[in-house]
């Protein structure tokens, strides 16, 4: 979704402001804008589309400002125009928000009749105005509180005053906001990956905090105006690990990380001495868990859904998965003997955060798999399973998914193990073949260049269809979803058994229809479900691990894969799936980093 910069400095800030929105471009780019004190006014700058379109603006224009608020959107309320870009401002305020406003309209309403006219569509003006409004009355902290109590739904705030020019302020509810502290300078962001360049001293805001930052001084205020204390933290450095390096785009760069995704994730969890898995402090004894719920979005909830094979082939324990914008507004039983799981890329996701919050407010055991650690969700969750991917900035989600699935299956084996529910035999089995992941993934990756001439075959495509039985669906339904985000090209994943329930009418000559059969024991079923696709006219493009048993001249393609444990098979099978929807977008010339319409973390509902 959006994103947020502040700074208040003692030098002119336009060119970090600059710089740190190009970091926070992968959470919105629709439009950015910045705002400024420069002599003694309010001096906004906005366009459409990138921040290099900003930065020619400013380079034309340039703003002397030593403190100021920048801003990357994500369209809610209003169509991405100039005007509905942030920063909104008034004589005496300016606004940058990251979140929606729900009751914006009613504030509209009361506040065109006490006079005041909005130029935008936006549902932040309206903040813009409250704060103008009460600051006529009140001081500073008490201003911010009482346009925030007016306010329903989520947001982050950025705001900067003519009357108060030399402090940035910020306020939270529900959207994520942290505060840098540097030298001579201190910082407002919406993470601290876009901090990072400038300071790894890092304050993440709560829910009802506002922060107050001079150039030499951060202070933190609750909802009631009282003053209060934030733990500092100290980010690791990983700064290296978020650059593209030699790479098109970051999207290819996490692809090809995928191996050392693995590597990473399975040398955190697995003793290499004991050849056992850590699992220390974990929330609940696995031999009492009554029942497993997994939630998540996206491609966060296909993990969840894969996991479900594992878990329910490797335990007892009964499995419920849902995707977290359902499960939160579900009338449901909560049980202190369930265990809640939280899978999210970036723990700030709106809807995982608020299924969360329902279940702390039930007193039940969460726990969240997690790539940013510092995340909402992260803090919030009982206990955390990080997957340790490192930065993911391409908006479509690749080496977290492999990650995730990964701390998923290492969980479902430790439960099972813990249970006694896995023979010691078959346990030492599966966590050697785990050792072989990272490899099996870096052979995988060699397919890229069959993957090349398959896309091809997709150009000219009006739809496609990814089918798959068992833990392979989930995989065809992350298939479809990475080639419609990235190449904006209609397509659905299916469990093969229900074409010939209704989707089978979609079939006709010449429809690419990827098939996923590795050799488990769904093959032969698949295999069947995919001779009524081919005899229908369907252009079956066939990903297995075992070709030389299928029979049919009809097949487009057939690309071969490793042999391995059917646990690891999903992991495999997705890399494929990834390297064809980055070359149908490519061959469309399409932004792979940043698809139309999407943002990478989504904390809006
Ligand atoms: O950060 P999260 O894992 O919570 O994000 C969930 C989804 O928004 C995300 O996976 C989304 O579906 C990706 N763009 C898919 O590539």
């Amino acid at each position: 979704m959006c994103g947020i910069i502040g700074i208040a400095s003692n030098k002119s800030v336009t060119s970090n402001i600059i710089q740190s929105l190009k970091k926070l471009e992968y959470r919105g780019y629709d439009s950015a804008g910045i705002a400024t004190i420069t002599k003694g006014e309010i001096d906004e700058n906005k366009c459409t589309g990138r921040v290099d379109n900003l930065e020619k603006i400013l380079f034309k224009n340039p703003s002397s400002g030593v403190l100021g608020i920048g801003h990357v959107r994500w369209a809610t309320h209003g169509v991405p125009n100039q005007v509905n870009a942030h920063p909104h401002s008034s004589e005496e305020v300016s606004v940058v928000h990251n979140g929606i406003i729900e009751n914006s309209s009613e504030l509209k309403k009361d506040l065109e009749k006490k006079g005041y006219r909005f130029k935008s569509q936006t549902d932040t003006e309206v903040i813009t105005f409250l704060l103008t409004d009460f600051l006529k009355n009140f001081d500073l902290i008490n201003t911010i509180n009482k346009t925030l109590e007016k306010l329903h739904g989520s947001f982050a705030l950025g705001i900067i005053f003519k009357k108060y020019n030399n402090i940035v302020v910020g306020a939270r509810r529900g959207s994520p906001l942290a505060v840098g502290y540097g030298h001579e300078e201190n910082y407002l962001g919406s993470d601290s990956y876009a901090l990072k360049s400038m300071t790894n001293k890092i304050t993440y805001l709560d829910d009802g905090d506002i922060c107050v930052l001079t150039n030499n001084k951060v202070e933190f205020y609750n909802s009631t105006n009282i003053k209060i204390n934030k733990e500092v933290l100290t980010l690791s450095d990983d700064k290296h690990i978020a650059e593209k390096g030699d790479y098109k785009d970051f999207m290819s760069k996490e692809i090809y990380e995928q191996n050392i995704t693995a590597k990473t994730c399975i040398k955190e969890y697995i003793d290499q001495l004991r050849g056992d898995i850590n699992l220390y402090n974990f929330p609940i004894k696995p031999q009492e868990i009554e029942k497993i719920i997994l939630i998540g979005c996206g491609t966060a909830y296909h993990a969840c859904l894969t996991s479900k094979y594992w878990f329910e082939e490797l335990t007892t324990i009964p499995i419920e998965i849902d995707v977290a914008s359902e499960f939160r507004y579900r009338k449901l039983q909560f049980n202190k003997k369930n265990l809640y799981v939280f899978v999210s890329q970036s723990g700030e996701t709106a809807d995982t955060f608020a299924a969360l919050d329902l279940c702390k407010k039930n007193n039940v055991i969460t726990c969240s798999i997690i790539n940013v650690v510092e995340s909402s969700i992260a803090r919030t969750s009982d206990f955390v399973l990080p997957i340790h991917a490192g930065p993911e900035i391409g908006v479509a989600s690749t080496k977290a998914f492999i990650g995730q699935m990964l701390v998923l299956y290492i969980l479902s084996l430790k439960i099972s193990e813990a249970r006694k529910e896995i023979s010691k035999l078959d346990y030492i089995k599966k966590i050697t073949e785990l050792k072989t992941l990272p490899d099996l993934i870096k052979k995988t990756l060699e397919c890229e260049d069959k993957i090349q001439v398959i896309a091809k075959d997709f150009l000219e495509a009006k739809g496609t269809i990814f089918l798959g039985r068992g833990s392979s669906f989930p995989i065809a339904l992350e298939g479809a979803l990475k080639l419609k985000e990235l190449s904006y090209l209609h397509a659905e994943g299916y469990p093969a058994g229900e074409m010939k329930h209704g989707p089978l009418a979609l079939i006709e000559e010449g429809l690419p229809v990827v098939v996923l059969a590795p050799k488990d024991k769904y093959f032969e079923k698949t295999i069947s479900n995919m001779q009524e696709v081919i005899a229908r006219g369907g252009k079956v493009f066939l990903i297995t691990n075992e070709s030389k048993n299928i029979i049919s001249e009809n097949i487009r393609f057939t690309l071969e894969i490793s042999k391995t444990d059917d646990y690891l098979t999903p992991f495999l099978m997705t890399i494929p799936l990834q390297l064809l929807a980055y070359h149908v977008a490519s061959l469309k010339n399409l932004d792979i980093d940043k698809p139309r319409n999407l943002a990478k973390s989504v904390t809006v509902e």
